[in-house]
């Protein structure tokens, strides 16, 4: 009796919103085939300020809660990148790979959210020349003319992406996808929000916290990045981070529990080797005889010899996870067979970690996304030349390792020549949520891309939150451990209760 009284009105209210239609995923919607994951597309407005704008899509994947008797709701999952799909991580946790507490996988229908312009799912996809995208470029110029050279080549490359792209170029800022989640969250039809947002994607749900501060039930966001700092300081925290998390990789190549087959420098001077190595390449590129007549473009492809520069990113990116993950990240021992097989004159290991992390390819074109995205969210913020040269005297003086170049500098370098200014700048994030529902926040104290203090910012501008610090390394800490981690846990629990844990909890795992 409850449930046919029940149906009456959930059929006449759904009929008037933008229907989500489930269905199964079609042959190249996901990376592999996941029986049990069904696709969906949002249409929602390409330009939400404008009233005549013609309509994008998003893409989504659904993964049913396991007990839906004790169903709590859909939980929206975006993993950062940013610009990265959810769809293949959902696709992931169907085929047995194990990212989420099992309270969260027993209790929610899992909803992935891919962003606007991440295709294969949400359309179109953002696109640029393939050649253009992949042209080396100069991070660290050190005149005038070097700079110079990257505005141009970067000019060149924006203006044919606007061409391939149109107006969607702009419009995928977090304010957009914050307000593409309020249109998921009314197609859904089930009432307040619960949101599971890692790195990048924290932008967009502090944005959406800011927006509809009365609209969610939880919000967890795992390594926050903010955006209510200048550029300057942006790239000075984050190659701060960098710093740091690369003397923690040192400590760990000479710490007992690794071998020198785990760390080939065990029993050197880890730092100064690394710093002897990025200084010889920036003389002089390391061959990288195994990327010799790779086609770049093609999933394969790398450049047949690495340069300083493209060292210190793969090593950033080297050092986001500290244990190896099938498919995903080798660790830090992948970092340190990579870094030493360079220190003697083979750069193939790194040409290839570069390529993979940077470049796009005829079967991923998500460098464009993530490219774009930061021009949309932050901009340049360099101008000139006499600004790269003042940044780069800051930064080198706080990280000398890293030479100023953290991934927030590349990302700034990036988007020099963007054709148009940031369309959501740097702003303040005030979520006023002191009578509504609390955040949980999750920061590792080592994490080198997105650096605690930026936690610390976000934690003061939300008036209701808590943040839980893990003592560890590496970027993210909510599917350590296959999902089973002590953050896991902390998140899991907030998720389903909704409850906070108590404040200045400290986890390990
Ligand atoms: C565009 O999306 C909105 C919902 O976000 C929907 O109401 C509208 O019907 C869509 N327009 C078209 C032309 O599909
Ligand atoms: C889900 O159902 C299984 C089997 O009935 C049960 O063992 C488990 O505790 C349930 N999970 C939750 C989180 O209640
Ligand atoms: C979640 O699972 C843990 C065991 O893994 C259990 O102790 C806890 O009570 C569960 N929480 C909820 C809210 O179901
Ligand atoms: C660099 O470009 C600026 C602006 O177009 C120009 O004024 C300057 O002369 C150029 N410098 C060099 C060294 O080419
Ligand atoms: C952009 O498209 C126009 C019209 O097709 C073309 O004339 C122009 O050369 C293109 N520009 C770039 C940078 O691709
Ligand atoms: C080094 O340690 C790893 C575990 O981290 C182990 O698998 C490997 O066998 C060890 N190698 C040697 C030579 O002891
Ligand atoms: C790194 O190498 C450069 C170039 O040799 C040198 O100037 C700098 O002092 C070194 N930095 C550190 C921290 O060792
Ligand atoms: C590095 O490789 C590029 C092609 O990827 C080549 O054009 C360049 O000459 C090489 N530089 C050196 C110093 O080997
Ligand atoms: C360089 O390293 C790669 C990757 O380990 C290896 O396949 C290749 O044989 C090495 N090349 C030389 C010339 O040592
Ligand atoms: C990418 O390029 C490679 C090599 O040319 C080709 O074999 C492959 O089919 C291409 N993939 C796509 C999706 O175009
Ligand atoms: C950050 O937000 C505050 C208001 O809370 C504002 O005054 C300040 O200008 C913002 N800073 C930046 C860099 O956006």
């Amino acid at each position: 009796m409850r449930a046919s009284l029940l149906l009456l009105p959930a059929v006449a209210s759904a009929a008037a919103l933008p229907a989500i239609n489930w269905a199964a995923c079609t042959g190249d919607q996901l990376p592999f085939q996941a029986p049990d994951v069904e696709c969906a597309k949002l249409s929602v407005p390409l330009d939400w300020n404008d009233a005549q704008s013609t309509n994008v899509s998003v893409g989504l994947t659904r993964l049913k809660a396991r007990n839906q008797t004790q169903r709590v709701g859909s939980l929206i999952y975006s993993p950062g990148g940013p610009a990265s799909p959810a769809s293949p991580l959902i696709a992931a946790q169907a085929a047995g790979e194990s990212l989420f507490p099992q309270n969260v996988t027993d209790l929610f229908d899992l909803i992935g959210f891919d962003p606007r312009g991440a295709g294969p799912i949400s359309e179109p996809a953002i696109t640029c020349n393939l050649n253009q995208f992949n042209k080396r470029i100069t991070y660290l110029p050190t005149s005038e003319a070097d700079f110079n050279e990257t505005v141009e080549t970067q000019t060149a490359m924006w203006a044919e992406c606007a061409n391939l792209t149109g107006p969607l170029l702009y419009n995928i800022d977090a304010v957009s996808i914050a307000k593409d989640i309020e249109a998921l969250r009314v197609a859904l039809n089930e009432g307040p929000l619960n949101f599971l947002a890692i790195s990048y994607s924290t932008i967009i749900a502090q944005t959406y916290a800011k927006l509809y501060p009365s609209n969610f039930r939880t919000i967890a966001m795992d390594a926050v990045l903010n955006h209510n700092i200048s550029a300057t300081a942006q790239y000075f925290d984050e190659a701060q981070g960098f710093e740091v998390g690369l003397h923690r990789f040192a400590e760990w190549c000479n710490s007992s529990s690794v071998n020198a087959t785990d760390c080939p420098w065990k029993g050197q001077d880890v730092l100064s080797i690394y710093n002897e190595t990025v200084t010889n390449a920036i003389s002089s590129p390391v061959p990288a005889p195994d990327c010799e007549g790779t086609a770049i473009g093609t999933p394969e492809g790398c450049y047949a010899n690495v340069t300083g520069e493209e060292i210190i990113i793969a090593t950033q990116n080297g050092l986001l996870y500290k244990n190896p993950r099938a498919g995903i990240t080798t660790g830090w021992s992948g970092l340190a067979q990579a870094l030493s097989l360079a220190a003697k004159g083979n750069g193939t290991l790194m040409s290839q970690a570069y390529a993979s992390a940077r470049l796009a390819n005829n079967e991923s074109t998500i460098a464009y996304n993530a490219a774009a995205t930061q021009c949309d969210d932050y901009g340049s913020g360099l101008a000139s030349f006499s600004d790269v040269r003042y940044r780069m005297e800051l930064g080198t003086e706080v990280a000398p390792l890293t030479r100023a170049l953290s991934f927030k500098w590349a990302a700034q370098v990036r988007c020099l020549g963007y054709p148009k200014g940031p369309t959501n700048p740097v702003s303040d994030m005030d979520v006023n949520n002191a009578n509504t529902k609390p955040i949980l926040i999750t920061q590792s104290k080592y994490d080198p891309n997105a650096p605690y203090i930026w936690a610390e910012l976000s934690r003061q501008a939300i008036q209701s939150n808590t943040l839980v610090l893990r003592d560890g390394d590496g970027h993210t800490s909510a599917h350590l451990d296959s999902g089973n981690g002590e953050t896991a846990e902390v998140i899991g629990q907030y998720l389903v209760t909704g409850v906070l844990p108590q404040q200045d909890l400290i986890v390990s795992t």
